[in-house]
């Protein structure tokens, strides 16, 4: 029987929402580069799997986008803005419009799921009515988002009485309410269980497509790269050494990503 036909894959149009052009990044003056002449463009409505092993700079990647690393040559752009020429206010307006996902997910465990999910509406001013509560509207999109991933039932819960990849949904549903122009998921399913983790990736290539956003995933498993992204980008020692669409790749074609400096000759 033959395998079932992939989604067809979107075709970017238009400019780049995230625009990486030739970017280095070391952390001191004296350290060496962590990244080095990377290269990459993020599209709308696409899912990018990073791939790279521990130290390959897939962390840094991300926090370039968002000014929290620095920036030593070449050019990162989020929605046209120059993120290295960005200071103060306008760096606070950039980190609002990109919603995050972390490993630890990085809840407030005593608060309700809800209010979890509301924290993310604080990025945008204006969020809180003059009785210190957030409007209406908010709440009720809170609601919505908390419906999209799937968990609305558990909106009043302790966010610290849900389970891993429940916790993951409503980290993803906070990141949403931000209204955000990207997402950056830094290992979203390293502390998940394989099962669960197709459930959250499916989720986060779904909400790339039916938002039309970018998102960049960094994973170490590349099954999981290969089954839910639209391309993948393999860093190895801070340089792409891979990068395609997804359904021109296989685990043989990421090789190279996982590759000892004695494998590829690299005496850096
Ligand atoms: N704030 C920092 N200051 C100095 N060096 C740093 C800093 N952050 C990261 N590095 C260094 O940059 C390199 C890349 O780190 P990074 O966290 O980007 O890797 P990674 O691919 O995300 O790894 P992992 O898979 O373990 O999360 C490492 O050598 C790390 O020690
Ligand atoms: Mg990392």
């Amino acid at each position: 029987m033959p395998a079932p036909a992939r989604p067809a894959r979107p075709v970017p149009t238009g400019d780049p929402r995230v625009h990486i052009q030739d970017l280095s990044v070391r952390y001191a003056a004296d350290a060496p580069l962590v990244l080095d002449g990377v290269d990459l463009d993020l599209y709308a409505g696409q899912t990018v799997a990073l791939l790279g092993s521990s130290g390959s700079g897939k962390s840094t990647l991300m926090k370039s986008l968002t000014g929290f690393a620095p920036i030593t040559s070449g050019v990162v752009t989020v929605d046209g803005a120059d993120v290295s020429a960005l200071t103060g206010r306008q760096l606070r307006h950039l980190r609002s419009q990109v919603g995050q996902v972390f490993q630890q997910f990085n809840l407030i465990g005593r608060l309700s799921v809800l209010t979890n999910v509301l924290l993310g509406s604080l990025h945008h001013a204006g969020a809180l009515n003059m009785l210190g509560t957030f409007r209406a509207a908010d709440r009720r999109r809170a609601y919505e988002l908390l419906e999209r991933v799937g968990i609305a039932d558990k909106a009043l819960d302790e966010a610290r009485s849900l389970s891993g990849g429940q916790q993951q949904r409503v980290a993803i549903a906070r990141a949403l309410m931000q209204r955000p122009r990207c997402v950056l998921a830094d290992e979203p399913v390293a502390s998940l269980d394989p099962r669960t983790s197709h459930v959250v990736l499916d989720l986060l290539q779904s909400i790339a497509r039916d938002e039309n956003i970018p998102v960049l995933v960094s994973l170490h498993v590349v099954p999981l790269a290969l089954e839910h992204s639209d391309r993948v980008v393999g860093l190895r020692g801070g340089r792409i050494v891979v990068e395609g669409a997804t359904s021109d790749l296989d685990a043989e074609a990421l090789a190279p990503v996982y590759a000892t400096d004695a494998e590829v000759g690299d005496d850096r």
